[in-house]
């Protein structure tokens, strides 16, 4: 089959191997992204949570540190966006509220509290009675919470579109199909072969395929992203226009050792995630998730027993073993990643963005993404089986 040859391909058209496609092409790369589907995976399943400070979890300080990057990036990363193709991200300011519904909850959210507090974040403890006020569906029974008026939402399905036609204006040539295998020729990734047997030249190569990114054939092991599949089901509720506003910022809890979390819309939609399972390549929505979910939801807000239940999904988050990502370049020449961001994908958008142009212009990566490398992972090459 004939062969094209591009600057930089990306494996992936998700969020993150969109924006990284747009990044590249406004560099002057010339740029092609290798999906069946582009705009499909985890993004159109996730809830949009901007939540580096309420998702900050013991031991992730420097993951952090990236998440609080990125969130920073989320105003001008929306407006440009926006203006450049017409389209509204739902990017909303409206901040969260995690509260607590019995003792071991309200335990757990004042380490929480404490660890935000010494990493020099905003957050604030409020009694039930505050977090009532502030929001009036929430039960009874809360008994007091944090307000975190800096962790946001935005709406990934919107994001994905405006990605896409931004890369569509940026130029960026989509190759609808799967890629089979990853083409090295003398010791460097070279382009991809893909089901069909076209062959696609390309001078780097990002893998940016989410879970399915370790599945890739034709890469070297010992470069082979640990990624792996972890699921989330996730529900989607409408909230007629005489509810509202029902909920005024996103509210979550962790409810008998599970998260759950409330994600209210402007347009109605109420998004209520999510499961975390280790089930492989499963994405079949199960009457268990969906039980689950909505009775910890309800613990939460009983009030949603009233709202339409518009849609039931599964994704799957792409796991790392430090639940960090995988960004720019590996030990094999010419092949970069993009991958790993486990639950901040949308989150990370902006500073993937930036991070992977910085490598694949300059080969190394910038110094708030340094830690991120993929080499904290590989073997050697020369390590690897003949
Ligand atoms: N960040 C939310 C989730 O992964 O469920």
């Amino acid at each position: 089959m004939s062969s094209r040859t591009s600057d930089v391909l990306v494996v992936g058209g998700g969020i993150i191997g969109l924006v990284t496609a747009w990044r590249a092409a406004q560099r002057g790369f010339a740029t092609a992204v290798v999906d069946p589907e582009p705009g499909g995976g985890a993004a159109q399943v996730a809830a949009g949570m901007l939540a580096a400070v309420t998702e900050l979890h013991y031991g992730e300080q420097t993951l952090l540190g990236l998440n609080l990057a990125s969130a920073r990036r989320y105003p001008d990363f929306a407006a440009e966006l926006t203006d450049l193709t017409g389209l509204d991200l739902g990017y909303r300011r409206c901040g969260t509220l995690a509260v607590a519904l019995d003792a071991d909850d309200r335990a757990h959210l004042r380490e929480l509290h404490a660890l935000q507090q010494q990493s020099g974040l905003e957050s604030e403890w409020l009694s039930g009675r505050e977090c009532r006020r502030l929001e009036p569906m929430l039960a009874p029974g809360v008994r007091g919470g944090l307000r975190v008026d800096g962790d946001h939402q935005i709406d990934p399905r919107r994001l994905t579109r405006a990605l896409l036609a931004a890369c569509e204006r940026a130029g960026v040539v989509f190759h609808r199909d799967w890629a089979e295998r990853l083409d090295v020729v003398r010791e460097r990734a070279a382009g991809l072969t893909t089901t069909d047997g076209t062959r696609l030249g390309a001078g780097q190569v990002v893998l940016a395929a989410g879970s399915l990114s370790g599945r890739l054939a034709g890469v070297p092991d010992a470069v082979l992203p640990p990624v792996r599949p972890v699921k989330g089901q996730v529900l989607r509720l409408t909230v007629p226009s005489r509810y509202a506003p029902f909920l005024s910022r996103t509210v979550r809890a962790v409810v008998r050792g599970s998260q759950v979390y409330l994600v209210p819309r402007e347009n109605g939609e109420l998004v209520i995630g999510a499961t975390s399972e280790e089930q492989g390549w499963d994405t079949t929505v199960t009457a268990g998730g969906v039980y689950e979910l909505l009775r910890d939801a309800h613990e939460l807000v009983p009030g949603i027993t009233e709202l339409p239940l518009t849609e039931t999904r599964a994704g799957l988050r792409p796991g790392s073993p430090d639940n960090a990502p995988l960004l720019g370049p590996t030990e094999l020449p010419g092949l970069l990643l993009a991958t790993g961001h486990y639950r901040n994908g949308v989150l990370l958008t902006p500073v993937t963005g930036d991070a992977m142009a910085h490598a694949l212009t300059t080969g190394e990566l910038p110094d708030e993404a340094r830690p991120f490398t993929p080499r904290r992972f590989a073997k050697h090459l020369t390590e690897q089986p003949a």
